[in-house]
């Protein structure tokens, strides 16, 4: 299995998913500033890993904290982990159950603290692992046997601890001996699925062909593809989903083809504080991944460009939104409430 994120002597070693697919180098973070930086610059990226990441970086952070002050210090780690990504709700999700713990160790030698915050993150990425497979097992049976997969940016192993979300679907239904391949959107501009989805698959021999994001419609018409699986950055508490910028177009050409969208994503990526995604708060990222490819410029000098990293699609287009817990239908305001209690 690909190793995205570990705890090695004291400090944060990830993949370094700029680099793939063609270097595989690790880089190693020793201070929650460069956590922070990590996810920032997309070293690590993928909700559930981004939440992974911060709930470290915290630990990290406590871990080289002066004894002294050390509340003023955690709130310095806190805020500034948070304000890396806006829009995976995973990042704030991770931060928040850290402050729990460290409000509940609250008075204790700071020995003790600092044992407790490491646990706690420990604990976060052996869960992802485990939340992942329990997704997985639950979407296989959504999958249609010898047809095949569409998805949309990396909801792979390296968007996780490990195993995946929407890839951990394809992954237990290949298990469960459903004979499916897979398409994979390359993912303008930061081609995830190009160079991340691929390679990752290939690692683990399940067939993939790659397209480009224009071609997913052409595909959907053709009857080849038996359903898309994608994964969530955010879902909202009427199922509307934020997801890699594109997916809303496949949702739609899913729907228009016949063709079921399913959602695979852990329930700590459910907003339910939000009542649509209209309140999703969408990452606006730099021109500078639009106009250019590894550092080629493809566009004219002085191009206006926009670069939203995320859309929203509404739960009208969502089959079924697969978590953990289980599979929810619409209507998405009872089903998910119903999944979280
Ligand atoms: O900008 P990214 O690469 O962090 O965006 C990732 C996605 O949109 C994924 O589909 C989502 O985080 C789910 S990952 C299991």
């Amino acid at each position: 299995m690909i190793e995205t994120i570990q705890w090695i002597d004291g400090a944060v070693v990830m993949i370094d998913q700029r680099r793939l697919p063609l270097e595989e180098k690790y880089v190693t973070c020793r201070s929650f500033e460069e956590v922070a930086a990590a996810i920032r610059d997309m070293t690590i990226r993928g909700a559930p890993a981004i939440g992974v990441a911060a709930a470290m970086g915290v630990a990290l952070g406590a871990l080289h904290a002066a004894d002294d002050g050390l509340d003023a210090q955690m709130e310095k780690i806190c805020a500034t982990l948070a304000a890396t990504r806006p829009t995976a709700v995973n990042l704030f999700w991770a931060i928040d159950r850290m402050k729990r713990v460290y409000a509940s160790v609250a008075g204790r030698p700071i020995a003790e603290i600092r044992r407790r915050l490491v646990e706690e993150a420990l604990a976060v990425r052996e869960e992802d692992i485990a939340i992942c497979r329990a997704i997985g097992r639950h979407g296989a049976a959504l999958v249609p046997d010898g047809k095949t997969v569409l998805t949309h940016c990396n909801a792979g192993a390296l968007a996780t601890a490990g195993y995946g979300t929407a890839l951990g679907v394809i992954r237990a239904a290949r298990e469960a001996g459903k004979r499916i391949d897979v398409f994979a959107d390359e993912t303008r501009p930061f081609l995830q699925g190009a160079r991340l989805t691929v390679w990752e698959l290939q690692q683990d021999g399940i067939p993939v062909t790659l397209i480009t994001d224009n071609m997913a419609g052409h595909f959907l018409k053709s009857g080849r593809i038996g359903c898309v699986v994608v994964g969530a950055d955010r879902i909202a508490g009427n199922g509307d989903v934020a997801n890699k910028v594109g997916t809303y177009t496949v949702a739609v050409l899913a729907k228009e083809n016949g063709v079921p969208f399913f959602v695979a994503a852990p329930i700590s990526t459910l907003d339910l504080s939000l009542a649509s995604g209209a309140a999703i708060p969408i990452e606006q990222r730099a021109a500078d991944e639009v106009t250019h490819v590894f550092g080629t410029r493809i566009a004219p000098k002085g191009t206006a460009v926009e670069n939203p990293a995320f859309d929203v699609t509404p739960a009208r287009y969502v089959a079924a939104i697969i978590t953990e817990k289980g599979v929810a239908r619409a209507p998405y305001e009872e089903s998910l409430k119903k999944l979280v209690s």
